[in-house]
């Protein structure tokens, strides 16, 4: 068991590099069976998420080769298996991208009901609606799905809930469904974009993929490609987080600054100074931040995944803050975390009220997810004295060395066995 040790008090300041998207490399990977050839995915996050897909192809006797964590080839000409079972696809969230992508290059699938962050409820009933509007018979059954189809039809399909999984997944079926699928209510999340490139990388027509209509023209053949994922927007976003909690100056690169909008904007808001460059951002602080109002949305919107990193920056600024948690009911396990390291925060349904005080006070606390974990640490970062953070297994699925380049920016973090 690790955990991380660090000493608070730490104005970060430099430059860092982002990795590429988790959830567009989580998508992509899977995403990649549909070319029945070689595919060579680059600019890869270095997460345990992408080396338990990994795990997943192989057992399913995929080719998939590594000589860099962050470039992967994967030949998917020797599968002989249409199942992702057991402890691997049961562990993440994604492991569900191999429905759609099984479902889509052989007509079957059957995958281990998915785990992932302990958010709330998680159904796909919209992965499996499309899945049944295309033609697929689908059951669930002692925790795994099976999906199966003679033939895909493309077919309209209108999302009751904006789902990012949902809209992948059925766009991975319909690309070689035969006839035109529509996905409308469609997310428009940047690794939803980029997962559509990478289809159309291999050969499948899909238009409108950002918007909220989704049109897939079905392929019979899909062929293999070299494809650079896109940088992690969230990744950035919890840094610009970090250098604005800790009143720090540093230089994001290697990213989108259009993904980064709705944060740039709150921090803006918030009183810090926020630059924007090319494939850059800098972020100032300037003093202790106001409060303000937060409220999670479907992209363009304020993301979720980066509620509970901004949730700290409100313990801490000067005046009274609400967030409102729109997506996931269950995502405000880090505040008790928080109130134990002085924090003072109501939650009442969907909804937290926070009043800033003056500092959080460093203690040990524990990653509840993936994004609570990064919370814990900004908090460690501005909190006084020394904060532990335990159930790293979190962090490490989806954070790319989260303490190395924080350290390179000049925090005091430790990682020590317990
Ligand atoms: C993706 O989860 C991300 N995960 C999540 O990031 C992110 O929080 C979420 O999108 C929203 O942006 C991955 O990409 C692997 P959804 P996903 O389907 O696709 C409801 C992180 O921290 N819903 O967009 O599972 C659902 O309950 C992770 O990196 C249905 O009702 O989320 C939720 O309220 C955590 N039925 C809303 O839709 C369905 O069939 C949005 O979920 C599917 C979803």
């Amino acid at each position: 068991m690790e955990k991380l040790v660090i000493q608070g008090g730490v104005k970060l300041k430099g430059k860092i590099r982002i990795g590429g998207a988790k959830n567009a490399a989580v998508a992509i990977i899977p995403a990649a069976i549909l070319s029945d050839d070689v595919c060579t995915i680059d600019n890869l996050p270095d997460i345990n998420d992408v080396k338990q897909l990994k795990r997943i192809l192989e057992n399913m006797n995929a080719m998939v080769h590594q000589d860099h964590y962050s470039k992967m080839v994967i030949d998917t000409r020797g599968i002989d298996s249409y199942e992702a079972l057991g402890e691997y696809p049961r562990s993440m969230r994604a492991s569900y991208y191999f429905l759609g992508a099984m479902l889509g290059r052989f007509g079957r699938a059957a995958v281990s009901l998915p785990g992932g962050c302990n958010i709330g409820v998680r159904p796909i009933d919209q992965h499996i609606k499309g899945f049944e509007a295309l033609g697929a018979k689908v059951s669930i059954q002692h925790g795994v799905v099976r999906a199966e189809a003679d033939e895909l039809k493309g077919a309209p399909i209108f999302l009751d809930v904006v789902s990012v999984g949902a809209t992948i997944n059925i766009m991975l079926a319909a690309t070689r469904a035969k006839g035109v699928t529509t996905i409308e209510n469609a997310a428009k999340e940047p690794h939803v974009v980029d997962v559509a490139n990478f289809l159309n990388a291999m050969g499948a027509d899909v238009k409108g993929a950002g918007t909220d209509v989704i049109r897939i023209n079905g392929v019979e053949h899909m062929h293999g490609c070299e494809y650079m994922v896109i940088p992690d927007q969230i990744e950035a976003g919890t840094y610009m987080l970090a250098a604005a909690a800790t009143n720090g100056d540093v230089i994001i690169e290697n990213i989108i600054p259009k993904h980064l909008e709705s944060i740039s904007a709150k921090l803006v808001e918030m009183g810090a100074e926020v630059k924007e460059y090319d494939d850059s951002i800098q972020v100032i602080g300037k003093g202790r931040l106001k409060n303000a109002n937060i409220k999670t949305q479907p992209y363009p919107g304020f993301p979720t995944d980066l509620q509970q990193p901004m949730t700290v920056l409100l313990s801490i600024a000067d005046g009274t803050s609400t967030v409102t948690e729109s997506i996931w009911e269950n995502r405000f396990l880090h505040v008790d975390e928080l109130k134990r390291m002085g924090a003072n925060i109501k939650v009442e349904g969907r909804m937290a009220v926070i009043q800033g005080i003056d500092k959080l006070y460093g203690t040990e606390v524990k990653a509840t997810d993936l994004r609570a974990g990064a919370a814990m640490v900004i908090a460690g970062l501005v909190g006084e004295g020394e904060t532990h953070v335990t159930n790293l297994i979190h962090i490490d699925r989806g954070y790319e060395g989260l303490e190395e380049k924080l350290c390179s920016l000049g925090a005091r973090i430790k990682r020590v066995t317990r």
